[in-house]
């Protein structure tokens, strides 16, 4: 159901129920891009949790320096966490699996999750997580998860990502509520973020929900590329990847392009 207020921030206010994740929130009518913001402000101290979220990003950015198409209509927002070093590659896995349990949740569509995190519906991205670190000696100062969903967009009405991107609008025919999908974001997230932090085996969930595995496929990372059988995940997040001679090779970041199914 679409929104009759679109004001986030009021939503949140009223219905979440987290410890700390959405208990600082910001919310713009339009900025360049939440990942900023949310740098100052965890440079500045923002506690743990702190969300901000854009109507409208102008300068939206997405992994490997490409840009984020962020019109009004979609979910934009940046979440500032605090983890050990230890629970770092954990945020991959815990934020794709809270959009896909969200998505799931409030629109009742399957989604699937292309390694490392990019959420799919039929080999179309419906969202893309960012996530940036700064380190302060031999810790993490702070990390920031960014998450962009395509919720009320339209597509077809962007000829440079129409081909590649979908939209729940797209897959549903219909506007469903941003509040209601950024309240139960937020609230998985927390919910997976703590259990990750307590020892939890959230790669278990995460490799059941990728599509990833047993395919052929192609990494890309920077001027590298390699290519052999996706064959299962580390406990870390990392792709093991079984190559034609038989060699297993451990990839840590990289665009995954399926070659065959
Ligand atoms: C990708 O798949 O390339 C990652 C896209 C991440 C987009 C989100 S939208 C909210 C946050 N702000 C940004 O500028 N980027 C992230």
């Amino acid at each position: 159901m679409p929104d009759k207020q679109d004001n986030i921030k009021t939503f949140l206010e009223s219905h979440l129920a987290t410890e700390f994740v959405g208990r600082q929130l910001y919310q713009y009518t339009t900025i360049t891009s939440t990942m900023d913001v949310a740098k100052e402000l965890a440079r500045d101290g923002a506690a743990e949790g702190t969300v901000i979220i854009a109507n409208k990003q102008t300068w939206g950015k997405g992994r490997a320096g490409r840009a984020w198409l962020s019109p009004e209509g979609n979910l934009a927002m940046s979440i500032i966490l605090r983890p050990s070093m230890e629970n770092l590659p954990q945020l991959i896995m815990v934020a794709s699996l809270a959009v896909v349990r969200a998505i799931k949740s409030v629109s009742g569509l399957e989604t699937h999750i292309k390694w490392p995190n990019d959420v799919m519906v039929k080999n179309k991205k419906i969202c893309g997580i960012l996530i940036e670190s700064e380190v302060k000696g031999t810790a993490i100062n702070f990390a920031i998860i960014g998450i962009g969903i395509n919720v009320n967009l339209n597509p077809v009405a962007f000829p440079e990502i129409s081909s590649l991107a979908t939209s729940l609008l797209q897959e549903l025919g219909t506007e469903v509520s941003r509040n209601e999908l950024c309240y139960v974001v937020l609230s998985e997230l927390e919910k997976l973020y703590l259990e990750a932090k307590a020892g939890a085996p959230t790669y278990k969930e995460w490799q059941q929900h990728m599509n990833t595995l047993g395919k052929s496929i192609r990494v890309k990372l920077g001027e590298s590329v390699e290519q052999g059988i996706a064959e299962s995940v580390t406990k870390g997040g990392n792709l093991m990847l079984r190559d034609a001679n038989g060699n297993l090779t451990e990839i840590i970041a990289g665009d995954v392009e399926i070659i065959k199914d």
